[in-house]
């Protein structure tokens, strides 16, 4: 039984947390498509402590659980503070996570995300203070390390095990290498025979093969995809058919195009229906996306880009699959 603390996982697949991409409609989707967890984009525990609540645009469902919220900060005073924030707002959450990976220039001068794994004293102190704070599982998300001359995912998630956390999630790849390069899945493997916690292996699937390649090569528990999912939700449903009862022995599912016609209109049902953020410019992002993987259609992303309204762009793409369903 896969398991994150208590909460039961019905496959090992997924989602990432990607901030700009995983609005509610998205993660319903995935959910809905077969990712067993979903987690939110992060949260900064800073906004939230100065507030003392969380921003009305960032929006759950019970509907979407089991679901991770993902917190950043430096100071376990204050992600104490978060913590109990998050649960009193979001009664239903499953799971807390730390991020200690993110790569963004304005994460690192507050010193937060991977600056953390540069000076990761200060990372068990936080871990063990969130889960202090909380019954709820913690986890932590981290990369494998500053750069290619300080690798220290391994004593870094040996350091968030003692402090208690129920699972680590390891991007394989420095905080110098962004998304450059490839992840390197032999550190998802030493670090899952160093832990006895579920480690959570994430970097580079974009198709069931790839995830099943992760998950039997490094041994890890679970796999996270991040921008495999993007525009394809698919992807879940290809993993979950792919593993059945427990092998990869299932049916290569792709969807057929009408399917991808249909998932365009049900994510902007979602998107207008389960979610009070309503922006324009974020539909048409994920529209684009969702073009992204189809055959020969790279003119109708460009066209889509120029669009102003919901109209014109779903012209575009009514055009688009005229003749080809
Ligand atoms: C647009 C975007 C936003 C992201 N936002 C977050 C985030 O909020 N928190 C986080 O821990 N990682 C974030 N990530 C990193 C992903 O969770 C993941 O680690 C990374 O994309 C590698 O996995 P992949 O190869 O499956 O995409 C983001 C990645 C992308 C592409």
């Amino acid at each position: 039984m896969l398991k994150v603390g208590n909460i039961k996982l019905k496959n090992p697949f997924v989602l990432a947390p990607m901030e700009g991409v995983n609005c509610l409609a998205f993660r319903l989707l995935c959910k809905e498509f077969g990712a067993s967890l979903v987690f939110s984009p992060m949260i900064h525990v800073n906004w939230l402590v100065k507030e003392k609540t969380l921003p009305e645009l960032i929006e759950f469902s019970e509907d979407e659980k089991p679901l991770a919220i993902q917190l950043i900060g430096n100071e376990p005073k204050t992600i104490k503070e978060a913590v109990e924030i998050i649960e009193r707002d979001v009664p239903f959450v499953d799971i807390i996570d730390l991020n200690f990976g993110c790569p963004e220039g304005d994460v690192l001068g507050l010193k937060m995300g991977a600056y953390m794994m540069k000076h990761p004293d200060k990372i068990p102190k936080i871990v063990s203070a969130a889960v202090a704070s909380t019954k709820l599982p913690i986890t932590a998300k981290i990369r494998s390390g500053w750069d290619e001359n300080s690798i220290n995912c391994i004593e870094v998630g040996k350091m968030i095990e003692d402090a208690g956390a129920s699972a680590i999630a390891l991007h394989a790849r420095t905080r110098t290498q962004v998304y450059s390069g490839k992840a390197d899945w032999g550190l998802i493997r030493k670090l899952k025979e160093t832990l006895n916690i579920p480690v959570i292996g994430n970097g580079d699937i974009t198709n069931a093969k790839l995830a099943e390649s992760m998950l039997t090569r490094t041994k890890c528990d679970m796999a996270m995809i991040g921008r495999g999912a993007m525009g394809y939700p698919f992807i879940f449903k290809e993993c979950a058919e792919y593993y059945n009862n427990g092998k990869f022995n299932g049916n290569l599912y792709r969807p057929t195009t009408k399917e991808r016609y249909d998932c365009i209109y049900k994510f902007i049902d979602y998107y207008h229906n389960k979610q009070k953020r309503q922006k324009f410019s974020e539909l048409k992002q994920h529209i684009m996306w969702s073009c992204k993987w189809l055959n020969g259609a790279k003119e109708l992303r460009v066209d889509i880009m120029k669009t102003h309204d919901e109209e014109d762009m779903m012209k575009l793409v009514e055009g688009y699959f005229v003749g080809r369903m």
